[in-house]
């Protein structure tokens, strides 16, 4: 799809993050996006971005967790826009934690929001996209989901679905004029899940701004790129991808090598980071309650 201008999009975890950068991409294009998340207040921000912008837009806050119930999501939008050309799952989000700390619903939320929620989007929007011989998905996953994360199996696991999932359906899509996309990006910064609660990435990991990596993203649509891997900084795309190659043939390797990164040191202490600020809070709770 080389022109989005008057293309309608769906864009999903449009509030905060990526998800701004994306919209702000899209609004420069002049596509119409449609906003959805969680927090109405702050996706209302992101369409005052828009306007501002000279594009069009409309929120629907929602949450992506309640997969049975995304056909509703489908039904408000069809009924403020009407039909949807570009569906772009963005929405995503990680609990780093030590694997026998995980609840079961932790685990199900990371599943349900970064994986089952884009396949179910893409179930409901398909059939129309098929209808009209044209549209584009693209899935919002991470190299999270190319190599195993320590501290982060759970959102590793969901991005590697995610990945293969849509390696699987870009090869059942060819000839029907729908495609699809996956990105991968490193760590992001200075904004994002990663870069909250002040955590600074691995030097050596390198990261990417968001505008960088919301310019992959519509590069993606308009070249109609299978899979990018977002890098901008000290890693090029050519060795990350490289490293998972070997990765492939010897994961040890590869173990050694994101160690030497400090890869899993830095996600141990995004764990305790979590931990302290979780003591906090249940302190400043029960301080409350005398
Ligand atoms: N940040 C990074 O370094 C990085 C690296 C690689 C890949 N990624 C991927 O990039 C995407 C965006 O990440 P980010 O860093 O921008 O994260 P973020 O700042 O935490 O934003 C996540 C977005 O997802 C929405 N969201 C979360 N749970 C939701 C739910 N149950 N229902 C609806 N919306 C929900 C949030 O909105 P509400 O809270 O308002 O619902 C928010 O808009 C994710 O898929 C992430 O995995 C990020």
């Amino acid at each position: 799809m080389t022109n989005l201008a008057g293309k309608t999009v769906l864009l999903t975890g449009a509030s905060r993050g990526l998800g701004v950068y994306i919209a702000r991409a899209l609004a420069i294009e002049k596509a119409t996006v449609v906003c959805v998340s969680r927090s109405k207040a702050e996706l209302d921000i992101t369409c005052d971005e828009i306007t501002a912008l000279g594009g069009k837009s409309i929120s629907i806050p929602f949450d992506l967790k309640d997969v049975n119930k995304l056909s509703t999501l489908k039904y408000l939008i069809h009924q403020s826009v009407g039909k949807v050309d570009i569906l772009i799952n963005n929405a995503g989000i990680e609990i780093c934690q030590f694997f026998t700390d995980y609840s079961l619903d932790e685990i199900q939320s990371v599943l349900e929001v970064n994986l089952l929620s884009p396949i179910e989007l893409t179930r409901l929007f398909l059939p129309n996209m098929l209808k009209q011989r044209s549209g584009h998905i693209v899935n919002i996953a991470s190299l999270g989901g190319k190599k195993g994360v320590a501290y982060s199996s759970t959102y590793s696991a969901s991005k590697a679905g995610l990945i293969i999932w849509s390696d699987a359906m870009r090869q059942e899509l060819v000839g029907t004029g729908v495609e699809m996309s996956v990105i991968c990006p490193g760590y992001i910064s200075p904004i994002g899940s990663v870069a909250k609660n002040s955590s600074i990435a691995p030097q050596l990991a390198g990261k990417s701004t968001p505008t960088y990596v919301a310019n992959a993203v519509i590069r993606a649509i308009k070249q109609n790129k299978a899979e990018i891997i977002v890098n901008q900084e000290l890693i090029t795309e050519c060795f990350t991808r490289l490293l998972f190659a070997i990765g492939q043939l010897y994961s040890p390797f590869v173990d050694a090598i994101y160690r030497w990164i400090d890869i899993p040191k830095f996600n141990r202490m995004r764990v305790e980071k979590q931990r302290c600020m979780d003591d906090r809070m249940i302190k400043s709770v029960v301080d409350k309650r005398g």
